[in-house]
């Protein structure tokens, strides 16, 4: 039942039940949990009103617990909260979260953090039962760090975002041809060479430079600390690593790694570029199995994307090196290539135990076996992948691309890349079109994009994907025919002084 009372809660459960009545949290209010679910206990603790200026301490389970108190428990036995699915139960009497799962029991402590809002007032909780898990597996939201760089401390404070709007994918985009973000110590040249560009176009005039040069990239050390915190928080980060195109910024710093073997640069201006990896030279796998090695040691992630997106053939073609490629290989041409270099990383990964994921590009030439689809140009390269029974993440720039205006008056709006994708559009998304009903299981989730050629600063990035964000939380999340875009503007404005006090720069809405 979703009544008059429904507490404010997005992505919006599946199922709440009302009634009148408040559970206070004072002083005295402890905070018990389980042994798998002490981290979401602690992460609780610091959401909570402190207790003489400090976090109320954690305490194990007992049978003799006291009234008053908020429970945090694993139960196995819950098979229908499945993965990630929880019950909150609250009675004037006390609070409790059951998840089947870890992860189930953190969504549950999200909720309820949701219920407690700002940690400067003094809480009560409603009463209420909550039963709800999510409609999709992939809820993901994607930075680009290489065109602009955005240091640890902004990406845990993304995360704790994700986090309590339920997104549990973080798609970290690290390379590109206009910078290499990730310390690889097998090949140094990369953060030392590529990890710097010269100067960068200004945003209100993109045919001009500013001149100044633009550096950054994350220590192994950092990588670690991002996909912990990330962990501890229910998200899984997914790295991606960019080929064959987007890839200057590695031929830059090695570059034999190209059709002509010098002469390469780290970008400076945006758009796609004609200098890609070689797919003729052993070298380019070498140098790729060498990479990846690195990047699955520092992601635990079954999904590792490797990009695939805008890659131009016209070096291939000039190629020697590629030519004989291709006729080694008895391919027909160069979109064939891009396939069989695709099939190559996706058999690597695949015998270390990780999916290959691409942008729907790699469906050119024909898709790699296991290969899961980013659907990017609209929602038919995903269509077309997930009739061929593959998974696809919907992801069309017709709903899902942060980095494009929030309004058609653009001249009140900070200079974006185009287009126009305001709140309700991204709300009024549906990931499974018609055409793929009989196929509907192939569509593991979606995700909204922040690509940062016009997007510099931090406060910046907030103001793009808040609160579209939460609008796209709640299409992974809630099922459809509980939708509707009235009942999420009236959650949201209740969820203005959460975002205020954790001081999300996020684009005021109107409503
Ligand atoms: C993309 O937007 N080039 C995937
Ligand atoms: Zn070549």
């Amino acid at each position: 039942m979703h009544g008059m009372n429904t507490p404010a809660i997005v992505p919006l459960p599946v199922a709440v039940d009302t009634a009148s009545g408040t559970m206070p949290i004072t002083a005295d209010t402890a905070l018990r949990a389980d042994r798998d679910s002490a981290a979401a206990a602690r992460l609780l603790a610091g959401w909570l009103p402190p207790v003489d200026g400090q976090p109320r301490p954690v305490s194990a389970l007992r049978p003799s617990a006291r009234a008053g108190s908020i429970t945090l428990t694993t139960d196995a036995a819950r098979a229908d909260l499945r993965d990630e699915g929880y019950a909150l139960s609250v009675t004037p009497r006390g609070a409790t979260v059951t998840g089947a799962t870890q992860r189930g029991v953190l969504w549950g402590t999200q909720t309820l953090r949701q219920l407690v809002g700002p940690r400067e007032r003094a809480a009560t909780l409603p009463v209420v039962e909550i039963v709800d898990r999510p409609r999709f597996r992939w809820r993901g939201l994607h930075l680009d760090v290489a065109r602009h760089f955005f240091p640890v401390p902004f990406i845990e404070r993304l995360l704790d975002l994700m986090a309590l709007y339920k997104l549990n994918t973080f798609h970290w985009h690290l390379t590109d041809d206009q910078g290499w973000r990730i310390e690889i110590r097998s090949r140094p040249r990369l953060t030392e060479v590529g990890a710097r560009r010269a100067a960068t176009p200004l945003p209100h005039d993109r045919t001009r430079s500013d001149g100044t040069p633009c550096a950054g990239h994350y220590t192994r050390e950092e990588v670690r600390r991002v996909v912990a915190y990330a962990a501890e928080r229910g998200v899984t980060v997914v790295p991606e690593i960019e080929m064959p195109g987007h890839s200057q910024a590695a031929l830059a710093s090695y570059p034999e790694l190209g059709c002509t073997g010098s002469g390469y640069e780290v970008a400076t201006t945006w758009g796609i570029k004609n200098d890609v990896l070689c797919a003729g030279r052993e070298t380019t796998f070498a140098f790729l199995e060498e990479v990846l090695e690195e990047v699955l040691e520092l992601f635990p992630s079954p999904y590792i994307h490797v990009g695939g997106d805008e890659c131009p053939k016209q070096a291939w073609r000039a190629c020697a090196h590629c030519r004989a490629r291709i006729a080694h290989e008895q391919l027909a041409g160069e979109d064939e290539l891009q396939s069989w270099f695709m099939r190559r990383m996706s058999g690597w990964l695949a015998d270390r135990g990780r999916h290959l994921v691409g942008w729907d590009e790699i469906l050119e030439g024909g898709l790699a076996p296991g290969a899961t689809v980013m659907s990017w140009r609209g929602s038919a390269g995903g269509v077309a992948a997930a009739r061929a029974g593959h998974d696809v993440v919907m992801s069309p720039n017709t709903h899902c691309y942060f980095d494009y205006y929030q309004s058609e008056d653009t001249a009140a709006e900070p200079p974006a890349i185009g287009g126009h994708l305001p709140l309700e559009r991204v709300y009024s998304f549906e990931p499974v079109p018609p055409a793929l009903a009989a196929h509907a299981g192939r569509v593991i989730g979606v995700q909204g994009n922040i690509w940062t050629e016009y997007i510099p600063g931090e406060s910046h990035v907030q103001y793009m994907a808040f609160p579209r964000a939460l609008a796209l939380a709640e299409v992974a999340w809630t099922p459809a025919e509980l939708r509707s875009p009235a009942g999420f503007h009236e959650r949201l404005a209740a969820h203005r002084p959460l975002l205020d006090a954790l001081g999300v720069h996020y684009r005021p809405w109107s409503r």
